[in-house]
């Protein structure tokens, strides 16, 4: 059957995002979206999509949407040969980790993350020889030849799960000062940390917190453990970005702010249209480098596909799958 403006798969999906983008803006995605629609189909292909993804990609063609720990776990059940990876690099390549057989597409590979940046396989070297016997517990936003030299890894979901279930009193984190921070302070556990930040999160101040609360009272503030500590602690709550958005679900705040970055408060305040959304938001760039047009081209020429060197990827995979039997 021939797709016409009335049969085509968008047709019906306008409804779902139109408080978030404009009906002009509309048709420019509808082509795309008919054409990703048509592609995993012809292809055998998923699209993952990471919270921080504009609205068109997470409410239209995206199969599975989550924070990083979501999309490390549904990776692994996805039954289709090919996984389109929306979202940064790190992510698409603890999807490869974890589905060595499967094809995985990352539609532009320069979708870094400053975290990932801030550290190299030498840094982790040089913390093993500093502190022998010390457990290194590294976060999911690093290169795979990180988390090859490490022990286990951990998500801002789990991250605190992750480091008291090695029962130790000591751990080096990395590369998070923040999230370090703030769950240190959440757990009896001495650690040690790496001036890693996130470029988006960092931006976040708790004097703006306090300005939220003066100009919007009443407001519920929900603050990602990337940012300051001290931003953490003037917050009503701190979360991954699933527990930020299953936190609106259940308490349904009627005027809140999501300090993190733009396109998650999009995607949450579709979900709930009664509930007023504040959004001081910070845009990741790596993030916005994702497009329908790249997701579309990434189907049409099965590009870019992430590859892992064997000798870091088993190591790597060991950490990320530790990380994963932890409950
Ligand atoms: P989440 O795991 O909470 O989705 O965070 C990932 C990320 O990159 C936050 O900046
Ligand atoms: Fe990395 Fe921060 Fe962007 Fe997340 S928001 S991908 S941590 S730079």
């Amino acid at each position: 059957m021939a797709l016409t403006a009335e049969n085509a798969p968008s047709a019906r999906l306008y409804a779902k995002v139109e408080r978030a983008i404009p009906s002009i803006e509309w048709p420019i995605y509808a082509q795309d979206i008919d054409a990703i629609m048509t592609l995993k189909r012809r292809r055998n292909a998923v699209v993952l999509a990471h919270n921080y993804q504009t609205p068109e990609i997470f409410h239209c063609v995206a199969d599975l949407v989550g924070d990083s720990l979501a999309l490390a776990r549904e990776a692994m059940n996805v039954d289709a040969d090919v996984i389109v990876l929306a979202g940064v690099h790190f992510m698409a390549e603890t999807a490869k980790l974890l589905n060595p057989e499967k094809t995985v597409l990352i539609p532009d590979p320069a979708a870094g993350c400053s975290l990932a940046e801030s550290i190299t396989p030498e840094d982790v070297r040089l913390l093993r020889q500093r502190y022998p016997g010390v457990p290194i517990v590294t976060y999911v936003n690093t290169s795979a030849a990180v988390k090859a030299l490490s022990d286990i890894c951990c998500t801002s979901g789990n991250a605190r799960a992750v480091i008291e279930s090695l029962g130790v009193d000591r751990v080096i984190m990395l590369p998070d000062e923040y999230l370090a921070r703030n769950v240190a302070a959440e757990t009896g556990v001495k650690i040690i940390s790496w001036a890693g930040h996130c470029e988006v999160h960092e931006r976040f101040g708790a004097e703006e917190v306090r300005e939220l609360r003066e100009a919007y009272p009443g407001v519920v503030i929900l603050a990602h453990p990337e940012c300051p500590p001290e931003v953490v602690a003037e917050a009503d709550f701190s979360g991954s970005t699933a527990a930020m958005s299953a936190y609106v679900g259940s308490n349904r705040p009627a005027r809140v702010v999501l300090l993190t970055e733009c396109s998650m408060s999009d995607n949450v305040a579709v979900q709930y249209p009664d509930l007023e959304f504040i959004r001081p938001c910070n845009l990741c760039p790596h993030m916005k480098r994702i497009t329908l047009r790249n997701i579309r081209g990434a189907l049409e020429t099965m590009g870019h596909e992430v590859t892992i060197d064997p000798a870091i990827a088993a190591p790597a995979r060991r950490a990320v799958e530790r990380m994963l039997a932890v409950k």
